[in-house]
């Protein structure tokens, strides 16, 4: 004959009681430990992302730079598309006038889209949140953006156009 435990048994009752909240311990633990875990990661990753920005955006640089080669190419209204200082910073030339040329860095100051030349409106776009920016000075004049598009000064070296350095200063062309 078999000896059967009583499962009311206190003793018994007692063991079990301990060993739930044993498991208990661990699974918070684990829990814990993914939390931990999982808290890293996104500190890492800010920090990564904040660096990452910060690099890509190196204001003030001064990056010599040719971005057109012939004026006489480009129409009154028209624009040139062109990367500064570096490959991953869209920028935009405009000629606004016969003689007087702007350039802004073309990333816009809501959250980073691309900025659009608008010729017909005179604007420069921005399609994500419907931003708008004035090509005058590069302020922003509608939408969600509050602050202007970081002027590139230019310079002006025969039927070439240069970009000189990042500024809010604009140099008469
Ligand atoms: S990113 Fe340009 S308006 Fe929002």
């Amino acid at each position: 004959m078999t000896e059967r435990t009583n499962p009311s048994d206190p003793a018994l009752v007692d063991e079990r009681i301990q060993r739930l909240t044993t498991d208990a311990l661990v699974t918070r633990r684990g829990y814990l430990k993914i939390l931990g875990v999982l808290s890293g990661g996104l500190a890492a990753g800010n920090v990564a992302v904040a660096l990452g920005a910060f690099e890509r955006r190196t204001e003030g640089a001064e990056v010599e730079m040719v971005i057109a080669d012939d004026v006489d190419a480009i129409p009154v209204g028209g624009e040139v598309r062109f990367s500064y200082p570096t490959d991953n910073d869209p920028a935009v030339l405009l000629r606004l006038e016969d003689e007087l040329f702007v350039a802004y860095s073309a990333v816009c100051t809501h959250l980073a889209c691309e900025v659009l030349w608008v010729r017909d409106e005179r604007d420069l776009f921005c399609p994500c949140h419907d931003g708008h920016f004035d090509p005058s000075d590069g302020a922003p004049t509608a939408g969600p953006p509050k602050r202007p598009l970081p002027e590139i000064v230019l310079e002006r070296r025969g039927n070439s156009i240069v970009a000189l350095r990042e500024g809010r200063i604009r140099e008469e062309h």
